[in-house]
């Protein structure tokens, strides 16, 4: 039976997780992340001069490519470091440290709000789609892109297996849409006041030439480091192994499937 989650604690955890991962994720992570920049783009309707809000923005990539197109995009991320790499790499875009349960900003600010790879991270889901239902103009959208279902993931699940081989891990602190079945959505969605759900999957690559960024970003997420240095040895060896098995041809393809939603506050 799952345990009751305490929110509190997977707040924290997503808070220490993604700090620890800041100054290396354009490096490692984006690689997967920015290939979905152009199905929220199309998917919240955005157009030169609209007004975004990208939530979990990041080091910035996804705020930078919106604004290199012309719209006028706020990130937010609620982790100083992710912020600072923003800043520095994405001039073009205003970036804020703020929460996305508490959103600084008056009702009704955006013509859009994109969250990409953030939502099943969340410890309050419900609380932040009530402040993106807020801060949407009547008409507005808002569109995010989760990972799909676990098994449908090449690259987490051949560090997954690596972990699991060589480590009696405790279960990490997930928020409740963490792997959840495409479902689990609309109802927190729709209690937020947000409406017209729509839910379909794309399949997405991430393409490395080599495993390194593949293995190194896996290696700092699940902080390894921090693990006996035996463990951490065989752990590298047996997910480096798994992750060999994505060659294709001189680079590596990692194939993986994520659920693009969309909503729009009607009213
Ligand atoms: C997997 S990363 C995604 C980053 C970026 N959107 C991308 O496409 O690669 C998740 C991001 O969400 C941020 N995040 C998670 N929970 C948050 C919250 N409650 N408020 C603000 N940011 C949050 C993390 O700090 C992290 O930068």
């Amino acid at each position: 039976m799952d345990s009751p989650i305490d929110a509190d604690v997977v707040h924290r955890y997503e808070h220490e997780t993604w700090t620890r991962c800041a100054a290396t994720y354009l490096d490692h992570f984006a690689g997967l992340t920015r290939e979905t920049i152009s199905l929220l783009r199309d998917a919240a309707n955005i157009q030169p001069g609209s007004t975004v809000l990208d939530i979990g923005s990041g080091p910035g990539h996804v705020a930078g490519a919106l604004a290199e197109a012309g719209a006028a995009v706020t990130g937010i991320d609620f982790s100083a470091r992710m912020v600072e790499v923003a800043h520095r790499h994405y001039p073009q875009a205003t970036f804020l440290e703020a929460d996305a349960e508490q959103l600084p900003f008056d009702d009704a600010s955006f013509e859009a709000v994109v969250s990409n790879f953030v939502i099943h991270h969340l410890a309050r889901p419900d609380v932040v789609f009530r402040e993106v239902y807020r801060v949407l103009e009547p008409g507005g959208s808002f569109a995010f892109v989760v990972f799909e279902r676990p098994e449908a993931q090449s690259s987490i699940g051949a560090f997954f297996e690596a972990v699991a081989a060589h480590h009696d891990s405790d279960e990490l602190p997930h928020g409740p849409l963490f792997g959840a079945d495409r479902s689990a959505y609309a109802a927190p969605l729709n209690a937020s006041g947000l409406s017209d759900l729509h839910v379909e999957t794309h399949d997405i690559l991430w393409r490395s030439d080599s495993v390194d960024p593949v293995l190194q970003a896996f290696l700092e997420w699940g902080n390894i480091a921090a693990l006996p240095q035996d463990v951490q040895q065989k752990i590298e060896v047996t997910a480096r192994e798994n992750l060999e098995s994505y060659r294709d041809g001189a680079s590596y393809a990692f194939p993986h499937a994520v659920l693009l939603g969309t909503a729009v506050r009607s009213g």
